[in-house]
């Protein structure tokens, strides 16, 4: 697989709005891993093997606040201009420490206990998808399973009503596929803004019922929330709402579809996932591994200064790919295969450093639970028109559609 003789890719080449690297991104990753592990181009610095990748995610000296990126860089545009302004508050994900030391302080406490005891509530929720899917025989792995699902967990999470449930499905669907894409169109962003304006009302009047009379949900505990002395704010409030939604449900979605696809791609797996439910963990972190729900994550350099030694300019991406990472030979055995009972499983899918996934064990809960019940109760689960082709995203690995059927062929 090592090209020496292809010149290597550059910026957009490089992220899942290419063709050829979305669909077979493997051999441009070993090209570049052998030939230019540390790859200077025309965005910045791309990194692909794993100690590199692990590193600079760590790097106090890059920085994940694109409100610091110099005014004009690439960095800087990929930011919603109401957060720009400061007419928006931040969220963690986009902060630098000691503010985002602070604002995860406040709400991870509240978050971990919450989650600790979703699994009954989880089963029930993927119970109900699965009686759905019973009737029904022909479904879409998408549609009817992997969307919903993490939408009706974090529901109930955060205590919503059940009548709600349509609306703000509909709503976080589409805010979370808008809501951490660069280079929107102007009709997408019109949508972006027309749905994050009525969805973030919905969640002031949810914060004042809470106010007003706390009830047993993450809501009211976030609005308890003390840190050092200091609460969130209702802007705030609202902030870690959408963030929730943003950076946990499509990649939760993700993960359950690339679940599907591989068990059933690798029959011998999926028969040793049926055979013991006990390896649905391992078969998590295997999918994890092997198609990481985010490919690529960032950081910016705001200094011209030398990142794993390589020059860098003032405002250049960092990029790790985590794809890249996971199948690095120097950290797995075989990286290109498949193997759910894989030991000592290392991947970066859930990043690192300050900003390691704060949803992440939500996300192995419901990957567990979700993947063990369908391939357990559905025997003949097929893909009825093959392997699906993956959508265009600059740092998300999805699929569109996953045409399935319960009946044998
Ligand atoms: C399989 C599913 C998931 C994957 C692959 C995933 C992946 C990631 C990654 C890669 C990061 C770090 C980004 C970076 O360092 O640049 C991150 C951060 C984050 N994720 Fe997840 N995530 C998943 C599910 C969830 C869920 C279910 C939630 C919550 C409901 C969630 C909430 C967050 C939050 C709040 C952060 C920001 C943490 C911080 O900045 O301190 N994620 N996630």
């Amino acid at each position: 697989m090592n090209d020496t003789n292809k010149p290597l890719p550059s910026g957009l080449q490089l992220s899942g709005l290419d063709p050829e690297f979305r669909e077979r991104p493997h051999p441009i990753l070993d090209n570049l891993r052998a030939r230019a592990p540390r790859h200077l181009h025309e965005f910045g610095l791309f990194l692909c093997a794993h100690a590199d990748g692990r590193s600079a995610l760590s790097d106090p000296t890059l920085s994940r606040d694109l409100r610091k990126a110099p005014e004009g860089s690439l960095m800087r545009s990929m930011m919603p201009p109401e957060f720009l302004s400061g007419e928006k508050p931040n969220n963690m994900l986009w902060m630098d420490d000691p503010e985002h030391a602070v604002n995860r302080g406040l709400v991870q406490p509240a978050f971990f206990k919450r989650c600790g005891g979703m699994r009954a509530r989880i089963s029930a929720i993927v119970d109900d998808l699965l009686n759905d899917i019973e009737r029904k025989r022909d479904f879409d792995g998408i549609d009817d399973f992997a969307v919903p699902l993490p939408i009706f967990v974090i529901a109930d999470v955060l205590g919503l009503a059940r009548e709600d449930l349509p609306m703000f499905r509909q709503r976080s669907q589409i805010l979370a596929e808008l809501g951490l894409t660069p280079f929107l169109t102007p009709e997408q962003e019109a949508l972006r803004v027309e749905h994050d304006q009525a969805l973030a009302a919905f969640f002031l009047s949810e914060i004042a019922k809470r106010r007003a009379v706390p009830r047993d949900d993450l809501i009211s505990d976030l609005i308890a929330a003390r840190h050092d002395g200091q609460a969130l704010s209702d802007q705030e409030l609202v902030a870690v709402l959408f963030l929730l939604l943003i950076a946990g449900n499509l990649t939760t979605t993700d993960m359950l579809a690339h679940g599907i696809v591989e068990l059933l791609e690798h029959p011998a797996e999926a028969a040793k996932l049926r055979a013991d439910p006990k390896m649905a963990r391992g078969a998590v972190e295997e999918i994890l591994r092997y198609e990481p729900p985010v490919q690529a994550t960032t950081r910016t350099s705001n200094i011209a200064q030398e990142v794993q030694g390589c020059p860098v300019k003032a405002g250049a991406m960092v990029s790790v790919s985590i794809m890249g990472c996971n199948r690095d030979p120097a950290v797995f055995a075989d990286p290109h295969i498949f193997r759910i009972d894989r030991q000592k499983n290392e991947h970066v899918s859930f990043g690192g450093g300050i900003h390691q996934c704060l949803g992440a064990p939500l996300a192995r809960l419901e990957g567990e639970i979700a993947l063990s019940n369908l391939f357990t109760r559905f025997p003949h689960l097929r893909l009825t028109e093959g392997r699906p082709a993956r959508k265009p995203s600059f740092f998300f690995n999805a699929y569109e559609r996953l045409p399935l059927s319960i009946d044998p062929d």
